[in-house]
């Protein structure tokens, strides 16, 4: 099939046999509102369903086949069936899908309770026409089930960046905005219709050039961008410079007790807003690895965020205020000092003196992304703040678009893990969507994956990763079967052999990435800064407070109460004791919690160092498996994209076995226990 990877999930190749039964629905359009977001779902679907049909939609409303696109108060319910109540209990991102048959008037009512609704419907249909369902008797009713569905952009303005593997930044070259910005749109797009609804445009480390992103030199270009985004629904906001008020007013301080300070803030958001009425606000990296914050002055989290709120509140903006907060400055010989009790330690404290426009964004872990970690015991533990979680779906620590590494499987986890923290059923999910502790505002964000790069994400099959986020955190009930399965569709089309084979290596990616890296829960083992590759001690004696503490005797960390750092008893029970000991403690998780000798027996029946053995052989084992199946449908995928994709498995072969031979070496080294199946542990 073609495949244009730029176009990514919105393909929309023409359609089969399907094409003359969609033509009798689908011939012109009636748009019941006027406004940009209706605007841009009307021009999604003529350009889809141009694509797909080879028809141009006419804007009729008494055509024989025509949609009907709009909000659900300017539309006559009752004529179509539809009683007003549906509405009820629909939110304000919901939306009505339905097909009408009645007098031989066809009509497919796209009905959002607001626009945004309506935007989703439209991306909806989009979909079920590219996967040519029946169309004759559609009666779908949706919502979102989280509030905040947010991207961040880790983009500089010299146009690197940070933890980029898909090429330059599509918003900035030079220290300036780009001055073309299709791609921005295109982007917003793909954004849109998986159903993101805020978007940060900087990275969270805020330098120079970008501190004076608040100020007039730039705030009309943030203008422009934010218009595009906000045509389809998509809010967006800006990390700030904790310091901004020294760096950019001139202020002696930047202590959020002062008077000076707390004017200088409130001045400048009003000015920022009226440049852009509709901005979301602020994300802030404070006090975090170097980052300026409240600590210089003796204040904390809760006054660094509130005298931004503060500002903010007059305009419904918001602060987004990251959790991640640890000493960066460790010596490795402190055993007591335990970097993942940090975000616990710091925040917990503060729960219900953030004012109600403060979101705390908490990473799924409580170290950095790693492609194994426990769940963050923050999470959920603040029942009177507002937090949201953080992904990451740049895989910065999981093979950088050079290996494949599909994180669906591993966010799924994170959003089902059961944290107790009101008894049975309090999953992450039910917290970030706000149920379970009635949070005002909750959600997700995750960094974006994606660059300049012709395919946008580096690895084509990264798309997936981008687009299955959307699709997820829009509803965490969905199986990572369908999403994965509607992925492949949209994107590759639905001969049996691709599906098989791009869905077989989709699913196995994390697990396998697993297998070759740091083992049962330990984390990095990394080449220092990039972070890509094997380094068994990359980081070990470093200040950062990630270290794997392996011996001649064994290895881990000890994070449990009796003996060490007691970070386990951060988790509420029966969570806390389950980690806390070594015989309930999950195998994956084993080394993340436990130092252990390397002749110590998993739960599967293996010693640590043969399942250390055994999983890096395997690891690259099937990786060469990977290989197998794409080359077994070369020619069944574009070209472009095959070739693509055929030249990272290769450069993630040669990864992974650069990774099986150091870790494998390493231990044998270490531990001077030989392989029981005696296979080569190659130097
Ligand atoms: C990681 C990452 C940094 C990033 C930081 C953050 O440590 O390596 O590049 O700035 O996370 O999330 O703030």
């Amino acid at each position: 099939s073609n495949t244009d990877s730029y176009q990514a999930w919105l393909q929309y190749r023409p359609i089969g046999t399907k094409k003359e039964e969609y033509k009798k629905w689908l011939t012109a359009i009636e748009v019941n509102e006027e406004s940009q977001i209706l605007e841009s779902a009307a021009a999604e679907l003529k350009k889809g369903i141009h694509s797909m049909l080879g028809v141009t939609l006419v804007p009729d409303n008494s055509a024989e086949g025509h949609i009907i696109l709009g909000t659900y108060e300017q539309m006559d319910l009752k004529q179509y069936g539809i009683s007003p109540e549906v509405f009820r209990d629909v939110t304000d991102e919901g939306y009505v899908l339905k097909s009408v048959f009645e007098k031989e008037e066809r009509a497919v009512l796209l009905i959002g309770k607001t626009d945004r609704g309506a935007l989703y419907a439209a991306f909806h249909l989009l979909r079920l026409l590219q996967k040519e369902v029946p169309i004759d008797s559609l009666e779908v009713v949706e919502s979102p089930r989280n509030q905040f569905r947010m991207i961040n952009q880790w983009d500089n303005m010299d146009g690197s960046i940070e933890r980029g593997y898909a090429g330059q930044s599509i918003f900035y070259v030079d220290n300036d905005f780009n001055e073309d910005l299709t791609r921005v749109k295109d982007y917003a797009r793909l954004l849109a219709s998986v159903g993101i609804n805020a978007i940060s445009i900087n990275n969270v480390n805020v330098w120079d050039v970008e501190t004076k992103l608040v100020t007039k030199a730039f705030l009309p270009k943030v203008k422009a961008v934010s218009a595009i985004f906000a045509a389809y629904g998509i809010r967006s906001f800006l990390s700030i410079n904790f310091a901004s008020p020294m760096e950019l007013g001139g202020l002696g301080t930047a202590d959020p007790l002062s008077p000076e300070v707390e004017k200088w803030w409130k001045d400048k958001v009003a000015e920022i807003y009226e440049y852009i009425p509709d901005f979301g606000g602020f994300i802030v990296k404070a006090d975090s690895e170097g980052r300026p914050g409240p600590f210089t002055y003796d204040r904390g989290h809760v006054e660094g965020a509130n005298v931004l709120a503060k500002a903010l509140k007059p305009f419904e903006g918001k602060v987004i205020w990251r959790c991640f907060v640890y000493n960066h400055l460790q010596d490795w010989r402190d055993r007591s000092t335990d970097r993942a009790r940090a975000a616990y330690d710091h925040f917990k404290p503060l729960d219900g003196k953030f004012l109600e426009n403060v979101i705390l964004q908490i990473k799924n872990g409580p170290m950095d992304f790693q492609v194994r970690e426990p769940v963050s015991p923050l999470l959920g533990a603040m029942k009177q703040t507002n937090q949201m979680l953080e992904f990451q779906i740049a895989q910065e620590y999981t093979g950088q678009q050079i290996d494949v590494c599909y994180l669906i499987p591993q966010w799924k986890e994170v959003l089902d893990f059961d944290t107790y923290t009101k008894g049975e059923g309090s999953t992450i999910k039910s917290i970030v969507d706000g149920t379970l502790h009635g949070y005002q505002y909750s959600g997700i964000a995750a960094v974006s994956n994606i660059g300049d790069d012709g395919n946008w994400t580096g690895h084509t099959l990264a798309q997936a990763n981008l687009y299955g986020y959307g699709r997820l955190i829009w509803n965490p009930e969905r199986t990572t079967e369908e999403i994965t399965k509607d992925w492949i569709h949209l994107t590759f089309g639905y001969d049996p052999d691709v599906v098989d084979a791009v869905e077989y290596i989709l699913l196995h990616s994390w697990k396998v990435y697993e297998k070759y890296t740091a083992p049962l829960g330990i984390g990095w083992m990394v080449n220092p800064n990039h972070h890509y590759g094997p380094n068994v001690d990359g980081y070990e004696y470093s200040k950062w407070g990630t270290y794997h503490f392996a011996d001649r005797d064994g290895i881990g960390v000890d994070r449990t109460v009796e003996t060490g750092t007691g970070y386990s008893s951060q988790y509420e029970e029966p969570n806390a004791k389950v980690y806390d000991s070594l015989e309930l403690c999950p195998d994956e998780l084993l080394l993340f919690f436990h130092h252990v000798p390397y002749s110590h027996r998993l739960k599967s029946g293996e010693t640590v160092i043969q399942h250390i053995y055994t999983t890096h052989f395997e690891g690259v084992e099937e990786v060469e498996t990977f290989i197998a199946k794409w080359n077994g449908i070369e020619g069944k995928v574009d070209n472009a994209v095959f070739e693509n994709v055929k030249q990272r498995l290769k450069k993630q072969r040669d990864n992974a076995i650069e990774w099986r031979d150091q870790v494998n070496t390493y231990f044998y080294r270490k531990s001077g226990i030989p392989d029981q199946q005696n296979r080569t542990i190659h130097p």
